[in-house]
């Protein structure tokens, strides 16, 4: 596996890449765990060859938010890496990818908004943002990401039909599956916050989300089950719930009844200080 930091490194790598065939690029901000191996091994079964890139990107944390505190881990991350035989590791300093007099954002409207948007200003244009870049520099035929983040999911396939990032070449961008704990919790860099109690008290998070899916899909009211759900988080050692909603899958608009549209249950709450997120499809 080669690693570069610089563009300069990374452009002629890329075309070197591609005389193999597809060029399948995994974005993260590293701190990898078995989740982020699952969406290099679908990228791998996919295309000719693999990028990924590690960047923790400034522009997608809020002022009171963890940046300084982010888990970084990069030798160990370069090992995980090597093992599935990753061919590129694109690994840009801040000033690469910002250089000075940066004054560009991208901002998806309506679907960037909602759910996390609410509650993290900015976010998603910081995400928007800098994965345009990523998508530029790297010109990906197929671009991995976790469904985890099922909302940044919908904001980057918005964000690169919108600006034909998606044409000429084609950047299909791939939605993987959460990958879970034994207990159901869905992995995540931020899981390593949290302390042993308040990791044994997480697994309620999948577990209220999966008994208020069935509650809905039982006929029970959507707005009784969703304030019902969010009473157990608290009552389970959550200390706040920022969102607990069904949603319409593709717009993410809320939804007051399990319609025709493809819902998911969304829930964003804090335990311990630290905000997980989870999304779960109403029917399979
Ligand atoms: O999901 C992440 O790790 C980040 O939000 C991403 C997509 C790499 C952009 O910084």
């Amino acid at each position: 596996m080669q690693t570069v930091n610089r563009l300069d490194e990374l452009h002629p790598a890329v075309d070197s890449l591609r005389q193999r065939g597809d060029v399948a690029l995994v974005p993260t901000m590293g701190a990898l765990h078995p989740g982020h191996l699952t969406l290099v091994r679908e990228a791998k079964a996919r295309a000719g060859a693999v990028v990924v890139s590690i960047f923790v990107n400034p522009t997608q944390f809020g002022p009171n938010e963890d940046l300084a505190a982010y888990p970084r881990q990069l030798a160990e991350d370069t090992r995980l890496l090597e093992a599935e035989g990753v061919d590129l590791l694109w690994a840009p300093s801040v000033e690469e990818v910002y250089p000075e007099g940066f004054a560009t954002h991208i901002s998806v409207a309506g679907l960037s908004e909602t759910l996390c948007g609410a509650f993290r200003p900015g976010h998603f244009d910081g995400v928007a943002t800098v994965v345009a870049k990523l998508f530029n520099h790297v010109r990906p035929d197929l671009a991995v990401f976790g469904e985890k983040d099922w909302q940044q999911l919908a904001v980057i396939r918005r964000m690169a039909r919108d600006l034909d990032l998606t044409h000429p070449r084609t950047a299909r961008i791939l939605g993987v599956p959460t990958v879970r704990e034994l207990d159901g919790l869905a992995m995540s860099s931020r899981n390593r916050y949290l302390s042993s109690q308040d990791r044994a008290r997480a697994g309620a998070l999948p577990r209220l989300m999966r008994e208020a899916i069935a509650a809905i899909v039982s006929g029970e009211a959507v707005a009784s089950t969703l304030a019902t759900l969010r009473s157990a988080l608290l009552e389970a050692g959550f200390e706040s719930v920022d969102y607990a909603e069904l949603a319409d899958a593709r717009s993410l608009r809320p939804l007051t009844a399990a319609a025709d549209a493809p819902a998911r249950l969304f829930v964003a709450a804090r335990i311990g200080g630290t905000r997980l997120i989870d999304n779960m499809p109403l029917a399979d």
